[in-house]
């Protein structure tokens, strides 16, 4: 118990597992250790504690983190508030009641500011390293894929051939910028709580500026009730996780629609796909229906942060304990979340040839054919009434631009010549794209090329 000298009773055992944040803040055990190795370690060098007191306390927190690593550490979950009061009480069962000073200018409220910063900055790099890895994935897919055809939609309706690859690398660009929404929380966590008190600093000379680096970071913070208050950072990071989810939600959509039989693009590995227990011919994509649905309880971590903190006076409230598990479970579920897309994809079987024919029998070529009109010297909206009406004539004659002929064509307009048939192939169609940013193969390739330039200079 951290705070019994002005209390006759004990805190009821029923308020004691309501209010214990145990069961969560277990996962700061690490932080939480090396911030108070730090902290006496400071304590020491200002002579507030001798060296004895100091070496003790080391010993005895390398003892803890020992003992919980090789699980010989029975912690009662329902006997301590958090983790901060465990720690110390064990503590003093190895050293004795020595293990109090280490306290000594310090609140749990600045404490559990630092234990989070220091958390997040590790989970962040896992993250960021994550992400490269899925980026690469998926260029090498991509690279496999510069002439694999298939439709590209508008509104789910067919509209201009792209290449497999092109598709691929929109996604690669979605986690660069993913990545550099977490790259930039750490620009967040740069400065040390610690050192703040509970809110407003210590009578004793801590030096701040020595923990401070000691933990990593830059400086220390400099307004000691924004210190103990400030969550921004860890909503910034629910955010990120929020639309890195919506990334790969909108991929297990294509995944699962990819993989179906209507559209029979991509075959999805054994190992990432499940059985139906009553239909024996199913495989059933339930990892990306899972990830599709998993992004629900991530917003809802990013409403329930923002929600618990709107309206709490400055400083710490103990409302703010109710961060913690929106925070780790967004994290748990985004990081698991892309492992699986990441794997799924790496296993992932293509069928190249799958909408060659059908393309080619289609009317995907119909803007490019408008294109070649506008060329002629035709109006694009004139080029585009032409071939509206080479369209529906196809469709009252049960043709395509697959099988239409040079004279069909001129019947709709004489303008046509041997060379609008070219414009017609589906096959040379994406070489025919000359913008910077299309799914020219040549461009495709650079684009490739370029992302793993950048992925060797790290
Ligand atoms: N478990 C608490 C939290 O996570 C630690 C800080 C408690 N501070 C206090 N003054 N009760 O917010």
């Amino acid at each position: 118990m951290l705070w019994g000298g002005r209390f006759d009773d004990k805190l009821d055992n029923d308020a004691l597992r309501f209010s214990s944040s145990l069961s969560f803040d277990i996962n700061l055990i690490e932080e939480d250790i090396l911030v108070s190795k730090v902290h006496s370690e400071m304590l020491f060098k200002i002579g507030l504690i001798t060296e004895t007191e100091f070496n003790q306390i080391q010993k005895g927190l390398n003892q803890i983190l020992a003992e919980w690593k090789d699980e010989k550490w029975n912690l009662k979950q329902n006997e301590f508030e958090d983790i901060h009061s465990a720690i110390e009480s064990k503590l003093t069962e190895l050293i004795g009641n020595q293990a109090g000073k280490l306290h000594t200018g310090r609140s749990r409220n600045d404490q559990v500011a630092t234990d989070m910063k220091l958390w997040i900055r590790k989970v962040l790099q896992n993250i960021i390293e994550l992400l490269t890895v899925t980026q690469k994935v998926f260029v090498t897919l991509a690279e496999d894929n510069v002439e694999t055809i298939i439709p590209g939609y508008t509104h789910l309706q067919r509209a201009q051939p792209v290449s497999f690859a092109f598709h691929l690398l929109a996604y690669v660009e979605m986690f660069e910028a993913d990545k550099n929404r977490f790259k930039n929380i750490l620009t967040e966590i740069e400065e040390c709580p610690l050192g703040s008190g509970a809110l407003a600093g210590s009578t004793f000379s801590l030096d701040r500026n020595f923990t401070a680096k000691k933990l990593g970071f830059k400086s220390p913070t400099t307004n000691a009730l924004n210190s103990v208050s400030d969550r921004d950072y860890l909503l910034d990071f629910l955010n990120a996780c929020s639309i890195g989810m919506m990334h790969l939600s909108r991929l297990a959509e294509e995944i699962i629609l990819w993989s179906s039989s209507e559209w029979e693009l991509i075959s999805l590995s054994d190992k990432f796909t499940t059985g139906s227990s009553l239909m024996p011919q199913k495989k059933n994509p339930d990892l990306a229906e899972l990830t599709r649905g998993k992004t629900g309880r991530v917003y809802g971590n990013q409403l329930s942060l923002l929600t618990t903190l709107k309206g709490l006076p400055l400083s710490y409230n103990r409302d703010m304990q109710e961060d913690k598990e929106p925070v780790f479970d967004s994290f748990k579920t985004y990081f698991s979340s892309l492992k699986i897309v990441m794997m799924m994809m790496q296993t992932v079987k293509i069928f190249k040839e799958r909408f060659l024919n059908e393309l080619q029998n289609d009317f995907l070529l119909a803007t490019d054919l408008a294109d070649w009109l506008v060329i002629k010297g035709i109006p694009f909206r004139e080029a585009h009434e032409v071939v509206g009406k080479l369209v529906k004539y196809c469709e009252d004659n049960s043709k395509t631009f697959g099988d239409i002929s040079l004279n069909e064509m001129q019947s709709i307009n004489k303008i046509f010549d041997k060379s609008a048939l070219e414009c017609l192939n589906i096959k040379t169609s994406l070489q025919r794209k000359k913008t910077y940013g299309s799914p020219n193969p040549k461009l495709v390739k650079k684009q490739i090329a370029d992302w793993k330039k950048r992925f060797n200079a790290k």
